[in-house]
């Protein structure tokens, strides 16, 4: 991916933004052996040798977190509406991340966060058929048959959904309400909440427990932790990556 250089030195550890503006107006600064002064321009820093007063930068580090996002918060790192983004639960780390694909305001669960922009779109495309379970709260009691309409699949004003595994949990009498998983593969904006919109059940209460062979277990509401080497094997290979 291409990123303006100032931003290529700030993440490299070299200055804030500000200050890697001003080293590189300063003409301190070579790409590929040429003095480049001009603020705007873009490289790929992975492809390209890039100096500051002759000395290499070094490539930023991979990061991949596990993020349990809590409801009320903005799937994004900055919100003109000043609400709660998840840029507020990762401000220690060094490294500038973002999150692969969203979940709604009022949804929480499971969130990978990285700057690792190559895995984050094969991940997000549907072709590579990630799956993702989500943990479901409705009122009422629902039937079997309408289970089976979102098992088969629904039609939503975008398509058809692919079928889906639909798990009945429990009932909770007192609370009059259902819970079941639902495990889908494709990414669609709002999906679950119209899939149950669509059988006449509109959500209550929507987690997100699991994506791919990755799990909340273990992890607070609001924390984050790195994968493990293995998760981020098997998360490359459900991305065809390796
Ligand atoms: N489906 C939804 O409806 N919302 C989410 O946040 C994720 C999946």
């Amino acid at each position: 991916m291409e990123e303006r250089l100032q931003k290529i030195l700030a993440a490299a550890g070299i200055a804030s933004r500000r200050e890697a503006e001003k080293i590189i107006t300063a003409g301190r600064v070579k790409v590929n052996g040429k003095v480049v002064k001009e603020l705007g321009s873009k490289f790929e820093a992975s492809s390209c040798r890039i100096t500051v007063d002759g000395n290499p930068i070094k490539a930023e580090a991979k990061v991949y977190l596990l993020f349990y996002k809590p409801r009320g918060v903005v799937t994004t790192m900055s919100d003109p509406q000043n609400r709660r983004t998840v840029a507020d639960y990762v401000q220690e780390l060094p490294e500038r991340v973002f999150p692969v694909g969203r979940l709604d305001y009022n949804t929480e669960g499971l969130l990978l966060l990285t700057n690792d922009g190559e895995l984050a779109q094969k991940l997000m495309h549907p072709s590579h058929e990630v799956n993702k379970t989500y943990l479901v709260k409705v009122p009422g009691i629902v039937p079997q048959e309408k289970l089976d309409l979102l098992r088969i699949g629904v039609k939503l004003e975008d398509g058809m959904t692919a079928p889906a595994t639909v798990n009945l949990r429990s009932y909770d009498h007192e609370r009059n309400c259902t819970l079941f998983d639902i495990t889908i593969h494709e990414g669609r904006n709002r999906q679950v909440r119209r899939m149950c919109d669509f059988i006449g059940f509109p959500v209550r209460d929507l987690k997100r427990i699991k994506m791919g062979s990755l799990t909340l277990n273990g992890l607070s509401r609001g924390k984050c932790r790195p994968l493990t080497e293995g998760e981020l094997r098997e998360l490359k290979k459900a991305a065809k990556i390796i």
